[in-house]
């Protein structure tokens, strides 16, 4: 479900508006390519897992603000009553920057610097996720020197196979994420006996863009059995942390993944009875939806094999589809007059890499040099992935609200590009 639909527009074509704005209007205001999210669909994402917990107390939502990292989006969830996880310091400077209250962040990763964790330890955050022994000893160093407490859980590896592309599981013996479980009873003994430590919870996370909800499962039943076999060995745990991962539509041929209320009720039904509070890291879930990628068609090129269209979007602004095979649906900004022939064809950047597509033997309306397309579901891990590479300019992003816009992130300029870099002082 999201906010982006066809209605009449100024030209009396239908035309993709994002809420109450005409992409077309606004696509002359910043020029392309940029990133468009709405504030109604990345409120209604967070309400209806937020919302989904109703009756289970002091549950805690933490969005993962790697999914999207715009200055705009978070202030829109903070004041929906989001908290959020971050991975690094500049992420816990954002959150804290749209006033997120320290005591609804939870910072988690595997490679936190000690001033990273003296940081959020002044910033007062609720919990770190602890990936391995060195961190915990880390973290007991620092935080004993400021004569604070850090608490704790350990993100433990249940070694399920999440059932998702593999550059995104995260929750098998093989991946760096997380201590093996095996490990978690002398690891919360050792923690027990250091300064500065309170271990009181238990994180999870399997992986990202799950549309089966059996991994879940699977990992929930483990969580529970370790939370019992804790509490039997005398410690005190009161949070679990069940990470992120919930998957959403990408294409409209594919059954719709678990609602936000399937998840929900499986948690109720695994962990719902240990008296724990709850905390969650959903990214995709909220931001995916929310936002599009704006392009302009450059050129059509007919190639020996296939029909090329060329955007002024790139690998570099959307990685996606180049990283993981990612599909995602591409619409024409103005609706297709009926009869328009439909045409197979790749869709690409100006990159100079065979990587360098958006979409690959995608059958599209014929589109012409000028026409306007929309990448679909690019609100998640879409412009916080984007890079400079082959000097591009980082794509813009901009925040709709009603009939409102406003560029969050502006393009920034040639000269802003040049002034980044120094020259040294012998060149
Ligand atoms: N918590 C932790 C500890 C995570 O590592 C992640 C995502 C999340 C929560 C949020 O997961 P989500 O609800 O968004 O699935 N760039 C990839 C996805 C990388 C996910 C990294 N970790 C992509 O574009 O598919």
């Amino acid at each position: 479900m999201h906010h982006f639909a066809y209605r009449r527009g100024a030209s009396n074509q239908n035309v993709l508006h994002a809420e109450g704005v005409d992409l077309v209007e606004l696509s002359g205001t910043v020029g392309t390519p940029f990133y468009c999210y709405s504030t109604a669909t990345l409120e209604r994402h967070y309400r209806v897992f937020a919302e989904a917990f109703t009756g289970v107390p002091a549950t805690l939502v933490c969005y993962s603000v790697k999914a999207n990292s715009n200055l705009g989006v978070l202030a829109t969830l903070a004041r929906a009553g989001a908290g959020m996880d971050v991975v690094s310091e500049g992420e816990l400077r954002r959150a804290l920057a749209v006033n997120v209250p320290p005591e609804k962040i939870v910072f988690s990763g595997v490679g936190k610097t000690k001033d990273e964790m003296a940081f959020a330890l002044d910033a007062g955050i609720f919990a770190f996720n602890v990936e391995s022994e060195p961190e915990l000893r880390a973290l007991s160093e620092v935080a004993a020197a400021k004569r604070r407490s850090a608490r704790i859980a350990f993100r433990v590896n249940p070694d399920i196979d999440a059932k998702t592309h593999h550059k995104i599981a995260t929750g098998k013996a093989e991946n760096k994420f997380g201590v093996p479980f095996a490990d978690a009873l002398p690891l919360y003994r050792l923690a027990s006996e250091l300064p500065g430590i309170e271990a009181s919870g238990v994180h999870m996370h399997i992986g990202s863009q799950i549309t089966d909800l059996a991994p879940f499962r699977n990992a929930f039943a483990l969580l529970k059995e370790l939370v019992g076999s804790l509490r039997a060995n005398g410690f005190t745990i009161d949070f679990v942390n069940l990470g992120g991962g919930l998957g959403i539509p990408y294409r409209h041929d594919e059954p719709e993944p678990p609602l936000p209320s399937d998840y929900a009720k499986l948690v109720r039904e695994s962990v719902g009875d240990l008296g724990l509070r709850l905390l969650f890291e959903p990214g995709r879930m909220i931001a995916g939806n929310a936002g599009i990628l704006v392009s302009r068609v450059l050129y059509v090129k007919r190639g020996a094999d296939k029909t090329f269209t060329i955007i002024d979007a790139a690998m570099n602004d959307l990685m996606r589809p180049t990283l993981y095979e990612a599909h995602h649906e591409i619409l024409p900004v103005v609706e297709p007059m009926p009869g328009t022939q439909a045409l197979v064809t790749d869709v690409a950047g100006p990159v100079c890499e065979t990587g360098d597509y958006l979409a690959l033997a995608r059958k599209l309306p014929e589109l012409r040099p000028g026409d306007l397309i929309a990448v679909m579901t690019a609100g998640a891990y879409g412009a916080v992935l984007a890079s400079e590479y082959n000097s591009r300019l980082l794509v813009p992003e901009v925040l709709v609200a009603g009939d409102r816009f406003a560029v969050t992130r502006p393009r920034p300029s040639y000269e802003d590009m040049l002034a980044a870099e120094r020259l040294p002082g012998w060149l």
